[in-house]
């Protein structure tokens, strides 16, 4: 029987996670889930409880136990692909956007300690696996990366705009080890995430005149990841229904 290949992805339990968790189960791959909570009952994929690796992204010592029970799981020393997905956005009352001045240091450090630094060290603690399957890595960035957002904080616009900075590093420094990098950047998708008034938002703001669906992100990603995109590294494809034009 053939051996399915493996999918680590952070912050499956809901959102554009879940669907992408969903997408590649249905695939026919393994996937291995990371994030705070437990493995959540309404996941449908058969392997889902025991390839669950409860991991606090923004904690150090939480990251470094995650990274080893993840490398636990996988003792065929390979892995096929690794999703970065989980970030944290906060927001002011009633969802209003942080900007610097009501950002302090603490609030700076949580987002970039998620969104950016456990990016960093979770493919440095990978990359021998990833290398061994000629895998691909995918970080999924965000369009408030590259211009002011009415919603997204100060904090988490710098943090995604940094991490495409870091997808073009590791593009570079990792395709000669055979694992390619690329980052998935969605516009308003209809998730937990969002601010009220997003969903109007985009009725205005974006041209296809709608929120985008959690799978219409999911498969950008696994095209991504997929042999289609055996050439393609070091980009930033926009999944947000022309907002970004
Ligand atoms: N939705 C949008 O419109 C939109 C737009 C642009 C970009 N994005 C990006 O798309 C990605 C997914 O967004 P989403 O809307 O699906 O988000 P979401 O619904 O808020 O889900 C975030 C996920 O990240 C996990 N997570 C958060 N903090 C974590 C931590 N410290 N350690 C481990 N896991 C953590 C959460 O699980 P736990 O709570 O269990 O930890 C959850 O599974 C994010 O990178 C986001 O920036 C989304």
């Amino acid at each position: 029987m053939a051996v399915p290949q493996t999918l680590v992805l952070t912050g499956a339990s809901r959102g554009i996670g879940h669907a992408t968790a969903r997408a590649f189960a249905e695939n026919g791959w393994r996937v291995i889930t990371v994030s705070r909570q437990a493995f959540s009952p309404r996941c449908p994929w058969a392997s889902g409880p025991q390839d669950h690796v409860q991991c606090d992204l923004g904690d150090a010592a939480s990251l470094a136990e995650g990274i080893a029970a993840i490398r636990d799981r996988l003792p065929a020393g390979r892995l096929d692909a690794l999703v970065n997905n989980a970030a944290i956005s906060p927001k002011g009352a009633g969802g209003t956007r942080l900007g610097v001045l009501d950002s302090d240091r603490d609030a700076w450090l949580g987002v970039f300690s998620v969104n950016i630094f456990a990016v960093a060290l979770l493919a440095r603690g990978l990359i021998d696996l990833l290398s061994a399957a000629q895998g691909a890595i995918v970080n999924v960035t965000s369009i408030a990366g590259s211009r002011v957002h009415p919603y997204a904080g100060a904090a988490y616009a710098c943090s995604k705009a940094a991490l495409l900075t870091l997808t073009r590093e590791m593009a570079a420094e990792f395709a000669p080890r055979g694992v390619r990098v690329n980052a998935i950047s969605p516009g308003e998708i209809d998730t937990a995430i969002l601010s009220p008034g997003s969903a109007a938002f985009a009725e205005r703001e974006v041209p296809m005149r709608r929120l985008g669906r959690p799978e219409e992100v999911a498969d950008g990603i696994r095209f991504l990841c997929g042999p289609q995109a055996s050439y393609v590294n070091g980009t930033e494809l926009h999944i947000n229904g022309g907002q970004h034009v």
